[in-house]
């Protein structure tokens, strides 16, 4: 894995991809879409480095086995700190840009906002009592599934977060779908399906979004999940920015 040390001696992984966002474009489309899927952010060595981590016991602070829970068929594992550098790279580094899409719409939605660093929100998530942290990595074999659910870990959520596919689809894997749906106040819900390549990331909301409406913006809520595996494996990277309870 490419990385370089800074002055305090901590390894940075190296993240070319996200030179390569158009931040403005990428906040027009979760407006219009509800989420957004972003050019190639990790490359095919990164990917396999993360799939890697997986069978890293020493890397986790806990394993989840979905069926034990009626969550779904597959596990995953929350790192434990340190954060590996990729995964601390990452949260690290798309923490602003979210965090100004995120304090639009809480101006859309007069909520309060959100510190402009990471930091800064691990600070208010203590003040809370989450301490843990909860970038995770999922893996699904066939016939693996994830309900449909929100990350919720504790009072304090930073409204976006994000996933990278780890597998190139339709070649490791059939099947497996990314599954949102928006549940509109006294509408019908609308369903969102998405193909992210090999290293893309999706960037969706934790709980709600503004959308506009007659009388201003109102809040639609999203939950996601995972249709059923057909084939293979599907090794996936998921970043929250707010750490549990
Ligand atoms: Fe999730």
């Amino acid at each position: 894995m490419t990385a370089s040390v800074d002055a305090r001696g901590v390894a940075h992984a190296e993240l070319p991809g996200l030179a390569g966002f158009d931040w403005p474009a990428l906040g027009a489309e979760l407006d219009a879409n509800g989420v957004a899927v972003t050019p190639p952010l990790l490359s095919p060595e990164q990917c396999a480095d993360v799939i890697e981590m997986f069978d890293v016991d020493e890397l986790f602070r806990s394993t989840i086995v979905m069926a034990r829970h009626a969550f779904g068929e597959g596990s995953y594992r929350y790192f434990a700190n340190p954060l590996p550098p990729l995964v601390l790279e990452l949260r690290e580094r798309l923490y602003p840009p979210l965090a100004r899409i995120a304090n639009l719409w809480a101006s859309r939605l007069g909520e309060p906002g959100y510190p402009e660093r990471l930091d800064e929100l691990h600070a208010r998530c203590a003040e809370l009592g989450q301490h843990r942290p909860t970038p995770l990595v999922l893996r699904y074999g066939p016939g693996g599934y994830n309900c449909l659910h929100q990350d919720l870990y504790g009072e304090l959520a930073f409204p976006l977060q994000f996933l990278i596919m780890l597998n190139t689809p339709d070649q490791d894997f059939t099947g497996g779908e990314s599954v949102f749906v928006e549940q509109r106040p006294r509408q019908q819900s609308r369903p969102i399906v998405v193909r992210p390549g090999l290293g893309q990331a999706v960037i969706f909301p934790v709980r709600h979004r503004p959308v506009p409406g007659a009388r201003g913006y109102r809040r639609v809520a999203l939950r996601h999940g995972v249709s059923a595996v057909h084939s293979g494996h599907r090794n996936v990277l998921g970043i929250i920015f707010h750490n549990a309870r």
